[in-house]
């Protein structure tokens, strides 16, 4: 196979940079970016081409970003919508700009950065557009609606997009990951809040316990999340001869958590399911 030309959003750290080492090691090139140049000087001297891109940018700079992209290799065949970041904190705790801040990264950053490579794809009726959603865009659990409200609606968009351009020739994948050994729940990165309204204020205080807990003690091993992923879209490896799908989650805790809420809404279907279809106007 001819080697394929990536571009990863926010390789500074965690699965990013876990993306551009197993793509180099494929033997496929790819153009690393972060909102900080200056994090990628290692990944450059891995062999990696750097840009900086900042995901909430405004889309004529991100065009011109992944224009100057293409411009590197003289195409794009895949890329990664990676960047992220979780916010954390109650519904009324959390401001509407917090919500806001974070659609503007994990949904609208996406959206524009995606956008931006679609008529190149389109015009070489080929390219895979792989969004890194979360198991958060599958169930949401309490001060999680930050994140969770985030994931679900990429998990959406994608989706729907995948719909529209696969008889174009070009491919979407989402990611499910569970928790993954990254920097994701690192002081920084992660954006939480404690609760000031007392009848929050416990249960808030242990779900921040529960993500200092969890902080590099995360069970999945991002060098093993990547290298599905890239087996996936090159359709080798653990993918060898299998129908690739939309959807892949990663993580035995994505494995259940998934098929739990799988194995409810089944459950609920059936138990309602008289009421449910009994809404439709009577012939
Ligand atoms: N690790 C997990 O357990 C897990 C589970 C489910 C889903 N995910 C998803 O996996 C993806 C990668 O996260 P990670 O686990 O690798 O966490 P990470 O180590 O915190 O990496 C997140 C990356 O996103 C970048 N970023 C944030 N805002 C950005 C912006 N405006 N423009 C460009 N880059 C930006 C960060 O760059 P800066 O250094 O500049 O902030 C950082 O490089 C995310 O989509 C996340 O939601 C992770």
């Amino acid at each position: 196979m001819a080697p394929l030309v990536w571009l990863v959003t926010g390789c500074s750290s965690g699965f990013g940079r876990e993306f551009v080492h197993e793509i180099l090691k494929s033997g496929d090139k790819v153009i690393a970016t972060a909102r900080r140049p200056e994090t990628l000087e290692d990944l450059k001297k891995a062999g990696a081409a750097v840009l900086q891109l900042d995901v909430t940018w405004d889309q004529e700079r991100i065009n011109e970003t992944i224009n100057n992209a293409i411009a590197i290799y003289g195409q794009l065949d895949v890329l990664i919508n990676n960047a992220a970041y979780v916010l954390g904190g109650a519904w009324e705790d959390l401001s509407y700009e917090d919500f806001r801040d974070a659609f503007e990264t994990n949904v609208f950053g996406p959206l524009k950065v995606t956008k931006a490579a679609l008529p190149h794809m389109r015009a070489r009726k080929t390219g895979t557009n792989v969004f890194i959603s979360s198991i958060s865009g599958w169930s949401g659990m309490e001060f999680n609606a930050g994140y969770a409200g985030t994931k679900f609606a990429l998990e959406g968009m994608a989706e729907s997009l995948n719909r529209e351009v696969r008889p174009l020739g070009l491919r979407t994948l989402i990611i499910e990951p569970g928790f993954f050994r990254t920097d994701l729940l690192s002081q920084g990165n992660l954006k939480t809040t404690e609760s000031s309204i007392p009848d929050y204020a416990e249960a808030s205080k242990a779900f921040n316990r529960l993500l200092a807990e969890k902080n590099h003690a995360q069970a999945g091993d991002p060098k093993k999340g990547v290298a599905v992923v890239v087996d996936l879209v090159r359709q080798e490896g653990v993918a060898k001869g299998k129908k690739v799908p939309v959807r892949m989650a990663l993580g035995q805790d994505a494995y259940e958590v998934i098929k739990g809420k799988c194995r409810k809404t089944i459950e609920l279907l059936e138990d309602w399911k008289d009421v449910i279809s009994g809404t439709d106007l009577d012939a």
